[in-house]
């Protein structure tokens, strides 16, 4: 028998595009299914400053297939030259919905990232003043600290000092992927939000390493160890406002996650609703789907929910999809989830 859920349209509150022929073959994958993304600047170069930002979205907007409706919701990278004054008035316009700060060398694109935090310090203190959002990528880099261990260790060195230093600021820790990470996302109040990813909901390390080294179950942060993973879904499926969705989808072409020095990123814009439906059945929480992936995460930015809807059904017949897409500008291989899902997003 058909089952059917529908859900307020989603929204992608962690997603990346890129840029050209990159952009242009992912861009339809997240706008048939989600009404808006939180897009991410890591870029080369980064898009640091609201003039930068306009003129991304302008060629997001240049690369929407006809009869699709997408609005990109724009971020600022955050770098220790960012001007406060500029981030004022770029939210000011309506423009920036947040600003994301990378830690110097701690993930894909992020060379241009914050080492000294004394140089954003009044950044941080504008941004606490006007009520935007810093996205946090939350990981340590310091070499000494353990890749499993980055994201505990930032918790206590990194993020609490600041938000300490910066009463008001409002923070998401972007794809968190450990209990500490949720622990932590729970002791705030309503200024603090915690994305959480399609990926991390259904792998573990062994996944990325048992069995011989999967490229494409590589992303940051890494994978953990399968507890962390249960509390992760336990925290998705919870219906907790400060938990929403944002795939972290991010886009290498096969022959850079295939390599010896290989990307991390795991593409998983095409598959995510019918990858959620089933996780959600799963933790028998399918009621609290439309809370994780289109009403939370709206709420954390103030904005209204998507007036559109997204109907999911289950049906006997697998779920299809392409193994890979973009040809030309990649190809990128699409998520596998290594098991058969039967929900399907109806069109
Ligand atoms: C992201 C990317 O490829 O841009 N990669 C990833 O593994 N998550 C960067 C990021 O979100 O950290
Ligand atoms: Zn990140
Ligand atoms: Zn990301």
């Amino acid at each position: 028998m058909t089952q059917t859920l529908t859900l307020r349209r989603p929204d992608d509150m962690h997603l990346h595009l890129r840029d050209g022929a990159m952009l242009a073959a992912v861009l339809p994958e997240t706008a048939r299914h989600f009404a808006r993304a939180i897009i991410m600047p890591n870029l080369v170069p980064p898009v640091v400053t609201g003039a930068e930002a306009a003129a991304y979205r302008d060629r997001i907007l240049a690369c929407l297939p006809e009869g699709m409706a997408f609005e990109p919701l724009m971020t600022l990278y955050l770098t220790e030259a960012t001007d406060p004054a500029d981030v004022a008035a770029a939210h000011a316009s309506g423009l920036v919905k947040a600003v994301k700060l990378y830690p110097a060398g701690a993930t894909t694109n992020s060379a241009s990232g914050v080492r000294d935090f004394d140089k954003v310090r009044a950044v941080l203190e504008t941004m606490a003043e006007i009520g935007l959002p810093l996205c946090v990528h939350g990981e340590v880099t310091d070499p000494a600290i353990d890749i499993f261990d980055r994201e505990a260790v930032f918790i206590d060195r990194v993020l609490d000092p600041v938000r300490r230093a910066t009463p008001g600021l409002r923070v998401v820790m972007e794809h968190i992927t450990t209990r500490d990470g949720v622990d932590y996302a729970r002791s705030g109040g309503d200024d603090l939000g915690a994305t959480i990813t399609t990926h991390h909901l259904i792998i573990n390390r062994n996944h990325i390493l048992a069995g011989g080294i999967k490229p494409h179950y590589y992303c940051l942060p890494v994978a953990k160890r399968e507890s962390h993973r249960l509390a992760l879904r336990e925290a998705a499926t919870s219906g907790e406002a400060r938990f929403f969705l944002g795939t972290d989808s991010a886009p290498h072409p096969d022959h850079l996650k295939e390599h010896a020095c290989g990307c991390a990123g795991c593409f998983t814009a095409t598959n995510t609703m019918p990858l959620l439906a089933h996780v959600f059945e799963e933790e028998r929480a399918l009621d609290r789907l439309e809370a994780f992936a289109s009403l939370n995460g709206a709420a954390f930015y103030r904005l209204p929910p998507n007036a559109g809807r997204l109907v999911l059904e289950k049906t006997a017949d697998p779920a299809e999809w392409p193994d890979k897409i973009g040809r030309e500008a990649g190809p990128v291989t699409v998520f596998n989830p290594g098991f058969p899902v039967y929900w399907h997003v109806k069109d």
